[in-house]
């Protein structure tokens, strides 16, 4: 439980946002595959990477983390052992389905295991184009639900249109598609985060890009190198928001990734109106980053929808708050997949902006929010999602009274220090 009370000077000051999850998963699972070493700077000390590094141990690689320093001793494809445990991903859908990729080629048996939200999430979307490559994989409900078995083994690849717009559903394939017969491409509606793409070339792997399909030829081994992480604009996103709604602020965010299948958040609130600056731009590891500047602004409503949400899916809780401070009316549709996060987020951030006094309404495939409203102070419910824990607290920036956000434990899953920093604003 996390109490946060209105601030009331502004939120002045840098921060340095913690390492990209996305990457940082991505960084220890590729460096477990490579040939050599692989070194990582920067790395996100959440919950739900220590579950990547935790897997990875137990399927026999030797992984040495140091908080954000990680040291992974990969020894190729071959160099993963059947592991005597159950491997258990906690509350971490990329672990989950990135590694289900891995192991569908792997000759042996694995039981993959998560908490209660991971047990609800649909796992059909990776284990049904793995079990078409060869994988031999079982689970509640047909193999969509967790505890999961798989024997991997010889793969062949496809051709796979997916319906939905998901990075883990092409990196798990991708990733199957890197040790399976013949070429394995993934067409999906609308482009998502494409780390996997960039990393897997950086470590050395050939990627073919064709408008919406990219494709892996089999056969393609992986060579250790050393990650650079960037900050994580999913986290800062918490603070461009703050910045831009609680009066009196300035905030700079140091070091975040830009890549533009993440930037949904900037595009948003430059379209709403918000005072946003991008400084010191460069690339890391092929990934672009910069410093972002964000002030209070005046702020008024929009439409988000169509090809921008998975560029900001992540972002969608705090851009809820961000829309109570707007003047009109925010309309959030195409987002059907918030339904599948952590919690179902439609949910859980109308009932929980309600609390606050939110004129907020849940639809089929989004949300519909009016402002500005002076939210009054209550105690609200993460239900266990990092993210609705956090917008929630950014939401107690504002407040009238103190907000008090329950089950704020799970803040750690991706922003341990995240109320260090709120604190260290003000
Ligand atoms: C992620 C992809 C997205 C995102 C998640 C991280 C990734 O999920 O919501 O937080 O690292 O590949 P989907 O692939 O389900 O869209």
């Amino acid at each position: 439980m996390n109490k946060v009370e209105k601030v009331t000077a502004g939120l002045n000051g840098t921060i340095k946002v913690p390492g990209d999850k996305s990457i940082s998963h991505r960084a220890v699972m590729f460096g477990a595959i490579a040939n050599g070493t692989t070194t990582i700077e920067g790395f996100l000390p959440g919950e739900d990477c220590l579950s990547t590094i935790a897997c990875f141990q137990k399927l026999g690689v030797h992984i040495d983390a140091q908080g954000d320093k990680v040291k992974v001793d990969g020894n190729g494809w071959s160099g993963l052992t059947e592991p005597t445990e159950i491997l258990d991903v906690g509350n971490s859908g990329t672990t989950t389905r990135l590694m289900l990729g891995i192991l569908a080629t792997r000759p042996f048996h694995s039981v993959v295991i998560g908490d209660a939200s991971i047990g609800k999430r649909p796992m059909s979307r990776v284990t049904n184009p793995l079990r078409e490559m060869g994988a031999l994989i079982d689970g509640r409900n047909n193999g969509n639900l967790t505890p999961l078995s798989i024997r991997g083994g010889t793969t062949r690849g496809i051709a796979y249109s997916s319906k939905v717009a998901s990075a883990q559903v092409k990196s798990s394939i991708l990733l199957a598609g890197l040790q399976s017969e013949g070429v394995t491409s993934v067409t999906e509606p609308e482009l998502s985060r494409d780390h996997t793409e960039r990393m897997l070339q950086a470590f050395g792997v050939e990627v073919e890009r064709d408008g919406l399909t990219v494709s892996v030829k089999g056969g393609q081994e992986l060579t250790g190198q050393h990650v650079i992480v960037p900050g994580d604009i999913s986290s800062a996103a918490f603070f461009l928001v703050a910045g831009a709604i609680v009066p009196n602020s300035h905030i700079v965010l140091k070091n975040v990734g830009i890549n533009p299948t993440r930037t949904g958040i900037i595009d948003v609130l430059r379209k709403m109106g918000a005072s946003l600056e991008l400084m010191n731009e460069k690339e890391t590891n092929g990934e672009p980053v910069a410093d972002i500047v964000i002030s209070t602004s005046e702020l008024k409503g929009c439409e988000i929808g169509g090809d921008i949400i998975p560029r900001l899916i992540d972002e969608i809780p705090v851009i809820a708050v961000l829309a109570t401070q707007a003047q009109g009316k925010t309309v959030i549709r195409d987002a059907e997949e918030l339904k599948v996060k952590e919690t179902n987020r439609i949910d859980t951030v109308v009932s929980e902006l309600k609390k606050l006094g939110a004129k907020i309404e849940a639809t089929d495939d989004g949300m519909v929010i009016e402002g500005p409203i002076q939210l009054n102070g209550n105690t609200v419910n993460s239900h266990g999602d990092h993210r609705i824990g956090m917008a929630m607290a950014i939401a107690g920036c504002i407040a009238n009274s103190s907000v008090t956000v329950e089950k704020s434990e799970a803040i750690a899953v991706s922003y341990p220090n995240f109320f260090e920093h709120i604190n260290s604003l003000q």
